[in-house]
């Protein structure tokens, strides 16, 4: 065994304590040569700092899941007074903790929802989603869409619509992808958001009948998509999927682990337009990722097909105290803080404005689009053509002028989101008026080094 020097956690200068990082800890979704991850030494609110105490209004919730903030005091307390408690129990004995998470999650629930199988993320969420839809229909095929992000495991990076699924698909099998609306880069040469519904009802209608409708147990969507662009479906676009899936047998899947929980104004997304899913996923949000969560709300006539045949699944950590008594208290704080309208109105009234007035002046502006505290800023070369600041799949050299871009809001004591060519606005929940139109100050003054790059 190789002797390992002690690692400077909080207290060196910021290069130790990444040196001390690249030294032992292998990171996701990255070559481990080319990163150089900034250590955070603290975080309260919507703010964190790092070890020479740089601080950053968190633009991105950290992973979109950090709805209620950083060392939110009730959040500390439940964790503390369940570890006081009981730290873990097994997932076949009954906890009171568990039952209330599940209780308080389905009280909130839309339609005929009605149990929580509890996982540790979002991925083993929608794992269990597809495994409960096959088992339920007893068929295997999967729809789900191109420009979605469903999670890293076997079956969830295989319904994921975009370049994390290309090296981690073979395993697979039965999925089939189809396109989402996203009027402002149509697949269907959609002018109106009516067109667009329209078309991509009618699109993802012929691949049901041509992928043969008894062979199709679920479709799986994000209500809005996150990581790939903040989609927000047109006004009749859910209603219409949920009206072809009761058509012809088959499960309609939301995954609402970025989305949920307040994220767009509402508890669960799909309330915005009134549609109620088979099964919803869930994770992050539930409860600010203090203690990893996830899980899968369950319609009755799902949950009945197992009433006499067991469920084949299941996860040590499925429905762990600690973390369900986060998730207890968070729901706690969003009924009594009136957290989903609170995300509403910040959106209506201070961000979208905001972003409006934008993409008035800056030309890398190509669209802004969102709902309560997630939307995105689309940056382009050429407002008129839509090229995009950087290519699709961007990395290395091609990808520089949104790492420019990100460079220059973290300079401005911003910690933005960016993928591709657009950077997301993703504030905690719980942010202050006066920090969210600060944050909103340093994305706009950024926006003057993407600018450069237009018409090049
Ligand atoms: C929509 C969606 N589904 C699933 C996942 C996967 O969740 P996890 O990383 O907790 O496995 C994510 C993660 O970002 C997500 O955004």
């Amino acid at each position: 065994m190789t002797a390992l020097q002690p690692t400077i956690a909080t207290s060196g200068t910021n290069a130790e304590s990444t040196a001390a990082d690249r030294a032992y800890v292998f990171h996701s979704w990255s070559a481990q040569a080319q990163i150089s991850p900034l250590p955070v030494a603290g975080g309260e609110g919507s703010t964190f700092w790092d070890n020479e105490g740089n601080r950053y209004l968190d633009f991105s919730s950290q992973l979109v899941n950090l709805n209620l903030g950083h060392q939110h005091p009730r959040l500390v307390q439940a964790i503390i007074d369940q570890a006081q408690r009981l730290c873990t129990v097994a997932p076949a004995f009954a906890n009171d903790v568990r039952t209330e998470a599940a209780r308080m999650i389905l009280e909130r629930a839309p339609g005929d929802l009605s149990r929580v199988f509890f996982t540790s993320g979002g991925a083993e969420a929608n794992e269990n989603a597809v495994r409960m839809a096959r088992s339920h229909t007893g068929r295997h095929k999967i729809l789900s869409t191109y420009r979605s992000y469903h999670g890293a495991t076997g079956t969830a990076i295989a319904m994921t619509g975009e370049p994390r699924r290309w090296s981690g698909e073979s395993g697979a099998h039965g999925i089939v992808h189809f396109f989402g609306p996203y009027l402002y880069r149509s697949a269907f040469h959609s002018t109106t958001e009516a067109q667009e519904c329209e078309r991509a009802l009618q699109h993802l209608t012929t691949v049901v009948e041509m992928e043969g409708p008894a062979t199709v147990a679920a479709i799986v969507l994000e209500p809005v998509v996150g990581t790939n662009g903040v989609l927000v479906p047109p006004a009749g676009y859910l209603a219409g999927v949920r009206e072809l899936c009761d058509r012809y047998g088959i499960l309609l899947v939301a995954d609402e682990v970025m989305v949920g929980f307040g994220r767009i104004g509402e508890w669960f997304a799909v309330d915005h337009w009134d549609v109620a899913p088979d099964l919803i996923t869930f994770a992050k949000g539930v409860n600010s990722g203090y203690v990893p969560l996830g899980g899968v709300v369950i319609s009755e006539r799902v949950a009945a097909s197992f009433a006499d045949r067991a469920f084949p699944g299941g996860l040590t950590y499925s429905g762990h105290p600690l973390a369900c008594a986060v998730a207890v208290e968070s729901m706690k704080v969003f009924a009594d803080d009136g957290i989903p309208a609170r995300a509403r109105r910040l959106g209506e009234d201070i961000i979208r404005p905001a972003l409006e007035d934008m993409a008035t002046r800056h030309p890398s502006v190509g669209e802004v689009r969102g709902l309560g505290c997630f939307f995105a800023l689309e940056l382009v070369k050429n407002q008129a053509t839509r090229e995009p600041l950087v290519p699709f799949n961007a990395a290395g050299a091609a990808a520089a002028p949104m790492m420019e871009f990100a460079g220059a809001c973290k300079a401005n004591g911003v910690w933005p989101f960016v993928h591709f060519n657009r950077t997301h606005i993703a504030p905690p929940l719980v942010i202050s008026e006066d920090e969210l139109r600060t944050g909103l100050k340093g994305i706009d003054a950024a926006l003057g080094v993407a600018d450069q790059h237009v018409g090049i």
